[in-house]
């Protein structure tokens, strides 16, 4: 669908139904006291290649961590799961993890990626059928946030769930808890899941992991001002705003913000925001969990924790849980 919105004294520009969603959470997230956005809009192709520099940042620990995690552990998280299951991920980004736990289990009988990008799903199934030609890949295009329902092939076979790369820690608590809640309803009784959670640690290391040294994080994070510029006739000018990322230990997260160096207003199509110097958009939330603080919001979304893998040095975690 496309609608033509009357942008008085701006660029007219025709939106369409995702960037009007957009929009309207632009406006809304402007308009409160802390201003907010949400952390989901970073990924466009900018920053999703963005995304991908930062997980290879020196600084930045998780994904290579969660990756020596599943090397080194996952012949034991593939013996915990039944033969023949379908392995449902929730979200699939790249294949890279998933590649690590394919490689252990020889008896998976399908892969469910879930994903709301179905042009990224069809590239992803493609890639991965040619890697492994014996794989059953049974796509399903669906938002993991809201109910969904599996493929009817798959009655019968056993489910795992798994959820790498600490995107849990994108929710808030209470909303992380109703995400695998909702996980255990799409799965089923007696479905297993494998979940990574990043680990609460020192502020440093956690402040450098979101705030580079060569400014990656930096612009994955400005790219978000740079997108509302172009796709919603934003005027925000970059070289006024600025990186910042702080560990709210009291939270046991980090924060990224986009600081205003000096008082301005901003027109965003129609509307105009003021911003006091030093003002705040608040953009993305982290939670860190202690394998106790996670394992108990497992428990409280009706899963039975199993077992956790961890690193040496204690940093990324990934839990083992059941839905008995
Ligand atoms: C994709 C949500 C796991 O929180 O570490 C990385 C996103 N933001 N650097 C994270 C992110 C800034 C990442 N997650």
């Amino acid at each position: 669908m496309t609608v033509k919105p009357t942008f008085p004294d701006a660029t007219p520009v025709a939106l369409e139904t995702a960037e009007l969603a957009f929009l309207a959470d632009v406006r809304d997230g402007l308009s409160r006291p802390q201003k907010a956005l949400s952390p989901k809009y970073f990924y466009d192709a900018a920053g999703s290649a963005l995304f991908e520099a930062i997980t290879r940042l020196p600084e930045y620990y998780p994904t290579r961590t969660e990756i020596g995690i599943l090397d080194r552990s996952g012949p034991e998280m593939a013996a915990l799961l039944p033969a023949k299951a379908a392995l449902v991920e929730f979200g699939s980004g790249s294949t890279a993890k998933l590649r690590r736990l394919l490689r252990h289990l020889d008896k998976l009988a399908a892969y469910v990626p879930v994903d709301v990008s179905g042009e990224f799903l069809r590239a992803q199934a493609e890639t991965l059928s040619g890697d492994f030609p014996h794989l059953r890949v049974e796509p399903v295009v669906a938002d993991f946030t809201r109910d969904f329902d599996l493929p009817e092939t798959l009655s019968g076979m056993p489910r795992a769930g798994f959820f790498p790369g600490s995107t849990i820690g994108n929710f808030e608590p209470a909303e992380a808890e109703d995400l695998l809640r909702r996980f255990g309803r799409i799965l089923g009784v007696g479905a297993h899941m494998i979940v990574g959670v990043d680990l609460v640690k020192d502020a440093a290391t956690l402040e450098n992991a979101y705030d580079d040294a060569q400014g990656v994080t930096a612009a994955f994070n400005l790219n978000l001002l740079t997108r509302i510029n172009r796709e919603l006739a934003g005027r925000f000018d970059l070289d006024s705003f600025a990186h910042r990322a702080v560990f709210n230990a009291d939270a046991s997260r980090i924060e990224m913000h986009l600081v205003a160096r000096d008082a301005q207003a901003v027109r965003v199509g129609s509307d105009t925001f003021a911003f006091e110097a030093g003002e705040t958009i608040h953009t993305e939330s982290s939670y860190k969990y202690t394998v106790e603080t996670f394992r108990a919001l497992a428990e409280r979304a009706g899963w039975t924790w199993l077992q956790v893998w961890t690193d040496p040095e204690g940093l990324f975690s990934v839990h083992a849980l059941r839905q008995d």
